[in-house]
């Protein structure tokens, strides 16, 4: 409880106030935040309430260079001159300190001059008159019943939800088309005045939700579009800033009604937006250090951030001079005005648009506008979301309407299309959209010149490079075999085999005579040096990628049979004899299944020790999954560059639709089946990824690797202990931590790639730094606890698919991931799963709690169930023992 100091009292009168002030309100000598009914704070006692943390201060206050009193909110806890976040009675003052808030008869809070005539009431509708108001520490002033006071529950009334000139972290500022702007904060008159000035800020909902601010209705600035992250139109000024970062928007409520909330970076700063009087919005945050408020950001700054400084159509660039420009196909309207450097009036069409003129005039040229692209532009205001149709693109919808000026298709916003002048246009220096200007044909003449010619070059430079690439491979081809022709003595004679056969003429040979293990199993023991031509001494061109185990090359026998050649790096560490190894070999040359790569035989000779697989020309499924694909990145790009957005879609949606998905994830699970419990062998793979699984020109999935971990035996920490066979991401949680695997880790690997092939995202591609969402598990278990699935499935596909389908997939898949082996489904269940027609009735999986890579090795206390039948210990891998040596 303060005195206020400048109250003049004689000693027993201040300790008369200071005996009834100590009972006031029954508590002694602490500060207080709560009022009560019965109980009120005078002005003239100097009476205050302090929130809880000391934070802030609520009671009457004169600003500077005024007598007025005015009950407001201070901070408390900060030295130097009073800042005042909250004002109640900004219209009314009172002119004396005879001023009392206090809590009405009708329960409503009050403030009564010395007339004891109500200024200012909360004037809501409260239930009963037992009633109370807090001061939160967030500096909310909460009125709610007596009984609940201080608890969370539902308040009356809240000084949240009527500021007046300051933002304060977590209020909530309503964003509702059907309520149209609001103009949430309203500055003061003057510095010295806190009645309502001529400046507001707030949100305009309509298209995409904005942040301006109003000189009374003119618009003075606005952010930029918000994009669910950052309003686009303001740049990066410096990371801590601004409105860039710490913005939420809530998810809409019944009524369609958001609430935008700011949080700041530190929680333990204190930070505050102002609506100034001046017409400044400032962003402060209070410096312990220098004992001031420093302002982090502010707005307007520069000429161009006033609203449509360069007038309708005009574009403004604060690096350029002048500032104002005209856009390509457009002339200022008052060509004198704007050499004088007054751009108000703005720009103007050189040309009508097509679609304007008159039929008869269409008629010669009626060739369709078309659009010029703009880099980095603060989207104009007054933007129009709309969503295009099936088959018709954001471009489609803008020429469809002859009043389109301009679209842009913004990745988390969708499309937008203006149909008025463009209003407020900026050129930003790393900040903006892409945005298409729509001309026409011939104004679009010298950009459509630079786009003939780039596409001339590239097709030229296309056409080379292949003649190029033919003659190379041409004189390969022909060194390779003469290289093998002048060679032939080295190597062993042949029998009839189906090489030999297929060999051109009297050139004999690759493989090392006898087929291994009997007639029924083609598998040949090759020879090195043919093997080593085959991949052109196994050169860095020829290398497709880098397995567990050793790089993996193309290769192309005489026969001109395309082969992929594991050369095993560990091999010679791994304490296995050669026979051994060609034992392993056979064996698992042995298993056969269509959703598994074909092993095509080997090669060892002293340390090295080769495999030879049949070649996949599709590459492996995360080339597909995650657009690592070489051709679609270059048609994003190109189709990109050349405006033709709808493009990149449909090429990415080509190639893997929701049938074709599904086709793969059941082919997964059929090879997987296969490798657990059809085999004889009962493989274990434990390095199943996306990487690992190969499609062949009908998209079949080919489970590659797989004879691995066998061949390798006991130690799956391999010599090489920097590499740990399997990939992070993909290890269950007893493997990576505990070196435990049985083929529920596989299950574990398979639920991760179910999960990747229907979100299209890589589960170790999730960088946000909360830990809940380091994981493409985490965010799936978040969407499945919250009952929305669907929003996992890649976007691409999500309006196409069939989502019974989609839905049993990913419940399997969060079944597979749990982090008690014993609780994941067996490989033949999840067949059973996939293929029964309709959705069995399928248990509730449990939440993943082993999604966070910092757990990774931690024992953090994570259960872990290990199902005593399934495991093998790491020294023990081999299930059944090998028959057939
Ligand atoms: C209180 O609110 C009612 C409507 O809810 C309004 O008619 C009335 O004028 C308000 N009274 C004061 C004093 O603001
Ligand atoms: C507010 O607007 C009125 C009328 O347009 C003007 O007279 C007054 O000076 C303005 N006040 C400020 C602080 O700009
Ligand atoms: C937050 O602010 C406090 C006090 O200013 C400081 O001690 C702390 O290091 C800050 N934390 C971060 C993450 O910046
Ligand atoms: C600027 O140009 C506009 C439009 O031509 C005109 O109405 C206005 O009076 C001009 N302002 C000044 C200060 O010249
Ligand atoms: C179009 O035709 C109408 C009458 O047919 C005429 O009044 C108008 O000037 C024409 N507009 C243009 C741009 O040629
Ligand atoms: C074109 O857009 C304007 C403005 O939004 C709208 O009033 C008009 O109905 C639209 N015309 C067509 C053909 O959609």
């Amino acid at each position: 409880m303060n005195i206020d100091p400048k109250t003049p009292v004689v000693d027993f009168l201040f300790l008369f106030l200071f005996v009834s002030s100590c009972c006031f309100l029954g508590r002694c000598c602490y500060a207080i935040d709560t009022i009560r009914s019965e109980q009120s704070i005078r002005d003239i006692r100097g009476e205050t309430l302090i929130s809880q943390d000391d934070i802030f201060e609520l009671g009457f206050f004169s600003p500077p260079n005024s007598t007025l009193r005015y009950v407001g909110i201070w901070y408390h806890k900060i030295d130097g001159e009073q800042t005042v976040v909250w004002v109640a009675n900004r219209d009314v003052p009172i002119s004396d300190r005879n001023g009392v808030l206090r809590i009405g008869n009708d329960g409503n809070l009050e403030v009564l001059d010395g007339n004891n005539t109500i200024v200012w009431t909360s004037n809501a509708s409260v239930p009963s008159s037992n009633t109370a108001a807090i001061l939160l520490g967030t500096g909310n002033f909460v009125l709610s019943s007596n009984e609940s006071i201080g608890h969370t529950t539902k308040a009356y009334w809240q000084s949240f939800d009527h500021p007046t000139d300051t933002y304060l972290p977590e209020m909530r500022v309503l964003m509702s088309i059907v309520k149209g702007e609001n103009h949430a904060l309203r500055s003061w008159k003057s510095a010295s005045d806190p009645s309502p000035g001529n400046f507001s800020i707030g949100v305009d909902p309509f298209g995409a939700p904005q942040i301006v601010i109003w000189n009374q209705t003119r618009r003075m600035w606005r952010s930029g579009q918000w994009n669910g992250v950052v309003f686009t139109g303001v740049p990066n000024v410096s990371s801590f800033a601004s409105f860039l970062y710490g913005f939420r928007l809530s998810e809409p409520e019944a009524d369609g009604s958001m609430y935008f909330t700011y949080t700041p970076p530190n929680a333990s700063d204190l930070v505050r937006f102002r609506m100034g009087w001046d017409g400044k919005e400032e962003q402060l945050r209070w410096d312990d250090g220098l004992k001031s408020w420093t302002v982090v950001q502010s707005e307007p700054v520069s000429d161009c951030d006033l609203y449509n400084f360069c007038g309708n159509f005009g574009v403004c660039d604060i690096t350029k001079i002048p500032k104002c420009s005209c856009p390509q196909g457009f002339r200022p309207k008052f060509q004198d005005q704007w050499n004088r450097g007054n751009w108000s009036g703005g720009c103007e069409r050189r040309t009508e648009l097509q679609c304007k003129r008159n039929a008869s005039d269409a008629g010669c040229n009626s060739e369709q506008d078309g659009f010029k692209g703009l880099r980095c532009m603060k989207l104009p205001d007054f933007a129009n979301r709309v969503t295009p149709g099936n088959s018709e693109t954001c471009r489609g919808k803008c020429l469809a309407n002859c009043s389109c000026n301009a679209y842009a298709d913004v990745t988390t916003i969708g499309c937008l299309i203006w149909t008025g002048d463009l209003i407020d246009v900026q050129n930003l220096d790393k900040a903006g959209h892409l945005m298409f200007l729509r001309l026409p044909r011939s104004e679009l003449g010298s950009g459509k010149k630079i786009s003939n010619l780039v596409i001339a070059i590239i097709v030229l430079a296309g056409v080379f490079f292949l003649c190029i690439t033919i003659w190379l491979l041409w004189r390969c081809k022909r060194k390779m075999k003469s290289e093998i022709r002048n060679s032939i003595p080295t190597f062993y004679g042949s029998n009839g085999n189906e090489f030999s056969a297929d060999l051109s003429g009297s050139t004999e040979l690759v493989v090392d005579g006898s087929q291994v293990n009997g007639p029924e199993l083609p598998l040949f023991n090759f020879n090195f040096k043919c093997v080593a031509a085959a991949t052109n001494n196994f050169s860095e061109e020829n290398k497709l990628g880098q397995g567990g185990f050793g790089p993996v090359y193309k290769g192309e026998l005489p026969t001109s049979q395309q082969i992929a050649v594991k050369r095993l790096e560990v091999a010679g560490r791994s304490g296995q004899g050669s026979e051994e190894f060609k034992n392993e070999i056979i064996l698992i040359a042995k298993l056969q299944h269509r959703n598994l790569v074909r092993l095509l035989g080997c090669c060892i000779q002293g340390e090295e020790k080769l495999l030879i697989y049949e070649y996949m020309p599709n590459k492996s499924l995360d080339y597909f999954l995650f657009g690592r694909f070489l051709l679609s990145i270059l048609l994003i790009q190109f189709s990109q560059h050349f405006m033709i957005k709808s493009m990149v879609d449909q090429t990415k949606q080509a190639l893997l639709d929701w049938g074709k998905r599904f086709a793969i994830i059941e082919g997964i699970a059929r090879g997987l089946l296969y490798l657990h419990r059809d085999s004889r062998l009962r493989i274990i793979h434990r390095d199943l990824k996306s990487g690992n699984i190969l499609l062949d020109e009908e998209m079949n999935p080919k489970i590659s690797d797989f004879g691995m971990a066998r061949i390798f035996g006991c130690n799956q920490y391999e010599a090489n202990t920097v590499r740990v066979v399997g990939t992070y991401g993909y290890m269950s949680p007893e493997y990576a931590m505990e070196g435990l695997f049985s083929i529920k880790s596989d299950v574990y690997s398979f639920g991760v790639i179910l999960l990747e092939i229907v979100s299209g995202r890589k589960n170790t591609s999730f960088h946000l730094s909360d830990c809940k969402h380091t994981s493409l598990i985490g965010y799936a278990w978040e969407l499945w606890k919250e009952n929305k699935p669907m929003e996992l499935v890649d976007p691409s596909i999500r309006d196409t698919c069939n989502s019974s389908e989609v839905l049993k997939c990913i419940h399997v898949g969060m079944l597979c991931v749990q982090d008690s082996a014993a609780l994941r489904p067996k490989m033949e269940s999840v067949v059973l799963i996939l293929e029964s027609e309709g959705t069995p009735t399928l248990p509730e999986p449990r939440q993943p709690k082993y999604i966070c890579k910092k757990t990774l090795k931690g024992s953090d206390g994570t259960d872990f169930y290990l199902d005593g039948q399934d495991f093998v210990s790491s020294n023990d891998v081999t299930v059944t023992t090998v028959s057939g040596r």
